[in-house]
């Protein structure tokens, strides 16, 4: 069987550049999502989401007449599921409400010989154990009428419209003959690697990956901390570290944050709580990484946080992204302003991000214009490329916080800042 119609299920930034790619491939899609705010803003050629190159391959796609967009799915070939899959934040078991509705939208529409594959990250089994018997309810059999397999999104934020093409991308049957389906589908555009293998595999492939970065993330910021306590430079000892042919130490900073590398470790933990005593303990260190900035900026401002002035520079979870899920940057400034701190957050990206009590700014100056202290949590390239002479004149500021290592090549003392740094203790050099 060709593919010729798709039904996509999530427009988000996964389903919207797997929809819009497909349907410049030349295979009709129906991309459906079921917030009207989306659909009616794709159907206005509006995107959503900041991702380098989208707008120009949404509107490509559109125009080809080859993406209709949906708020239901409808018969097709072959349907993608990629909805989101947060966790419940009190118990961190993973919400599959998600998954689950857009796998029972597909029913009515499942017909012999279809193709189901879901991407959305997901606990170990979910494919065989959750999506498997909600789409039998059609009547239909998994592995004999239809075919259904797992397959991973592995792409970066930033780089996603390349990296859906060229990664290599694992594809995980219920059997040999789904993840073969699965590659024959994907082939219409991956240019990478196509490697076949079955179902719980593939989902702990990815598991598996973000976990293992989340870990080495961990202990990066163990080190910032360890650091601090013995007196020594974090950023130099990483950095001479690093040149051992075999050691590959990852950056220190206020956290982790997104919705995979944060996420998705406590999928592998509420599957067996008893064997995951590692990956468990590695998220309780970066979740506490932020309490561990606010007790740096208590320090730079000589113990005392009530009623100071500070201005958090880049909110996102990383560089240059406008995501804000689940980003450290964001705990950072709530915790300050429990602690009594007036802040003012700055971020190029804002995208519609509110915290409560903080005025926000895309332009720093606004942002810095009366803070006793600055912070900076995430390497924006506006940040790293920030001018120090043009900063000092916006702010009466003397200090900085640096937890993300933007002062690297700058000499903010010279220009008559006190630079304080994460892992690095003024004190006891
Ligand atoms: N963003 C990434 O970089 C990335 C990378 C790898 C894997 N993933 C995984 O991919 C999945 C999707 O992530 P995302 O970042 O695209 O999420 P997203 O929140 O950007 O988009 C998901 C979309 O699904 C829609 N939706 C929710 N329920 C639906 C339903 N029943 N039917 C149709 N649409 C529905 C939402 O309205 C939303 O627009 C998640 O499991 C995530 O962990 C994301």
């Amino acid at each position: 069987m060709g593919f010729n119609k798709l039904c996509i299920l999530g427009l988000g930034y996964i389903g919207l550049p797997t929809a819009s790619t497909f349907a410049t491939h030349g295979i009709q899609v129906i991309g459906v999502d079921t917030n009207p705010k989306i659909i009616e803003g794709l159907r206005n050629e509006e995107i959503h989401i900041h991702e380098p190159g989208l707008r120009t391959l949404v509107q490509a796609a559109i125009h080809s007449g080859n993406l209709l967009v949906r708020s239901t799915p409808e018969q097709a070939d072959a349907f993608i599921i990629a909805v989101p899959t947060p966790f419940y934040p009190d118990n961190k078991k993973a919400d599959m409400r998600y998954v689950t509705a857009a796998t029972e939208s597909i029913v009515p529409h499942l017909r012999p010989g279809n193709l189901v594959i879901l991407e959305s990250t997901s606990p170990p089994r979910t494919t065989i154990d959750l999506i498997a018997p909600i789409l039998e309810r059609s009547g239909l059999k998994a592995g004999t009428d239809f075919y259904l397999a797992y397959s991973p999104e592995r792409v970066l934020p930033g780089r996603i419209l390349q990296e859906l093409i060229e990664n290599a991308r694992v594809i995980g049957g219920i059997d040999r003959i789904s993840a073969e389906k699965g590659r024959d589908l994907y082939r219409i555009f991956v240019r990478g690697d196509i490697i076949l293998s079955e179902a719980t595999t593939a989902e702990m492939v990815k598991l598996m990956e973000n976990t293992t970065r989340d870990i080495n993330i961990a202990i990066a910021n163990e080190f910032s901390r360890l650091a601090d306590r013995v007196g020594i430079d974090v950023w130099e000892a990483i950095e001479i570290a690093n040149r051992h042919p075999r050691i590959n130490i990852l950056k220190p900073g206020p956290g982790v944050g997104g919705h995979c590398i944060s996420v998705d470790p406590w999928f592998l933990v509420e599957a067996a709580p008893d064997l995951a005593s590692l990956i468990s303990t590695a998220r309780h260190v970066n979740d506490g990484q932020p309490h561990f900035v606010v007790e740096l900026v208590r320090r730079a401002l000589d113990g005392e946080l009530k009623g100071k002035r500070i201005a958090a520079l880049g909110l996102a979870f990383k560089p240059d992204v406008d995501d804000f899920r689940e980003s450290p940057a964001v705990e950072v400034v709530k915790l300050l302003v429990e602690a009594g701190v007036e802040v003012k957050g700055y971020d190029p990206y804002l995208n519609g991000l509110q915290i409560p009590g903080v005025p926000l700014y895309t332009e720093l100056a606004p942002a810095v214009k009366d803070a006793d202290l600055l912070l900076v949590l995430v390497a924006h390239k506006e940040l790293c490329n920030l001018e120090i002479d043009r900063l000092q004149e916006m702010t009466p500021a003397r200090k900085i916080l640096d937890t993300v290592n933007i002062s690297g090549n700058k000499n903010f003392e010279q220009s008559g800042f006190v630079l304080y740094k994460l892992g690095v203790n003024r004190r006891t050099q």
